[in-house]
């Protein structure tokens, strides 16, 4: 564990159960650069995942996978607290203090909501915690006092909020909260659907052929790539013309570290499928030892089950202290010992 003046990082994910190549350059890779220089809290936030609607069993489960998946990706835990967001007391309370803070038209106005909301027109469900959402990441961030938070562009907005109700509190109240600054990384590959390149990798995308899920068997990743969509023409070359041919290069630059340049060079005169088989093999490397390492620990639920216990605990522990403080200065009542 992280001696206790290192900076503290804290960020949190919804426990999906599966991860695509986009989470993992765009999101997982990245929380790995912290694990030596900072004290590190990676938080699955099984609350909010409750705010649509879903099946309790597949929830739990979700919650294993997803921690699993974590710690195959490199987030060991003799190297960072990893934790479920249910286990730890404090997260809805701090969200209720500043929800009371926040105003109504605020969370209306959260463009989140209002996509997600929009699917009342399919019958959807809408339940109040939706509108809460953003409240309750607000307290996620704020109940760790982190000194960095990275979170990737979807969440700008929410970290905004989070710094407005930071300011709101403190002025409130009195100064109580770091005001965490965003933490967006500029350099994060940003992978696309190999169906359609002009589009994010997403889990929610209707054609799955698109999308590379880290537990794909590889030659499940070689026929999706060797399928995905080129562009005319037959040069290999990063180029907005070429939305196609650039995302593999991407796909194939952050797989293997080499530039895109390097890559370019390496590749002029290939034809298209010699290239994707490349691109293929590229990906198979660097899936198949997080492929084996989260094997080797997924069916262990004792193993995952004392993570979560020391993740929780620790997690806990700096928690308590913040709402402890918060409770004193909302005007609560000691809680007689
Ligand atoms: N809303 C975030 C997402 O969908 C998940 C999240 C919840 C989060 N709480 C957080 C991210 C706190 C960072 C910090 O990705």
């Amino acid at each position: 564990m992280s001696s206790a003046e290192q900076p503290v990082v804290l960020t949190c994910a919804q426990p999906t159960g599966q991860l695509h190549l986009g989470n993992y350059f765009g999101a997982v890779r990245n929380w790995t650069s912290f694990l030596d220089s900072h004290e590190c809290y990676f938080g699955i936030v099984d609350q909010h995942a409750i705010t649509m609607p879903y099946v309790p069993a597949e929830l739990r489960q979700s919650c294993y996978k997803t921690l699993a998946l974590y710690i195959a990706c490199g987030l060991e835990p003799e190297k960072c607290n990893l934790f479920l967001q249910s286990h730890v007391i404090g997260h809805t309370e701090l969200a209720w203090i500043l929800g009371c803070l926040c105003p109504l038209g605020q969370l209306e106005r959260m463009t989140q909501y209002k996509d997600k909301s929009a699917r009342a027109d399919e019958g959807v469900f809408i339940g109040s915690g939706l509108l809460y959402y953003p409240v309750l990441m607000a307290a996620d961030i704020l109940l760790y006092n982190a000194d960095v938070v990275p979170v990737g562009e979807d969440q700008r907005q929410h970290v905004e909020l989070t710094r407005d109700l930071a300011i709101k509190f403190n002025a409130t109240y009195s100064d109580t909260f770091k005001v965490p600054s965003l933490n967006i990384p500029k350099h994060a590959a940003r992978i696309k659907s190999l169906q359609d390149p002009t589009r994010k990798m997403s889990k929610s995308d209707p054609n799955q052929g698109g999308v590379l899920y880290l537990l794909d068997e590889p030659n499940i990743i070689r026929k999706k790539i060797k399928s995905a969509v080129t562009d005319s023409g037959s040069e290999v070359r990063a180029d907005d013309e070429k939305p196609g041919i650039t995302n593999l290069l991407h796909i194939m630059s952050a797989s293997t570290g080499r530039s895109i340049e390097e890559l370019e060079a390496a590749f002029a005169g290939s034809q298209y499928g010699a290239f994707k088989e490349a691109v293929a093999e590229s990906v198979v490397d660097l899936l198949t030892p997080i492929q084996e390492r989260y094997k080797a620990i997924s069916e262990d639920k004792k193993y995952l089950e004392g993570v979560m216990k020391a993740g929780a605990d620790a997690a806990q522990k700096r928690a308590y202290k913040v709402l402890s403080k918060v409770s004193r200065k909302a005007g609560f009542v000691e809680r007689p010992r």
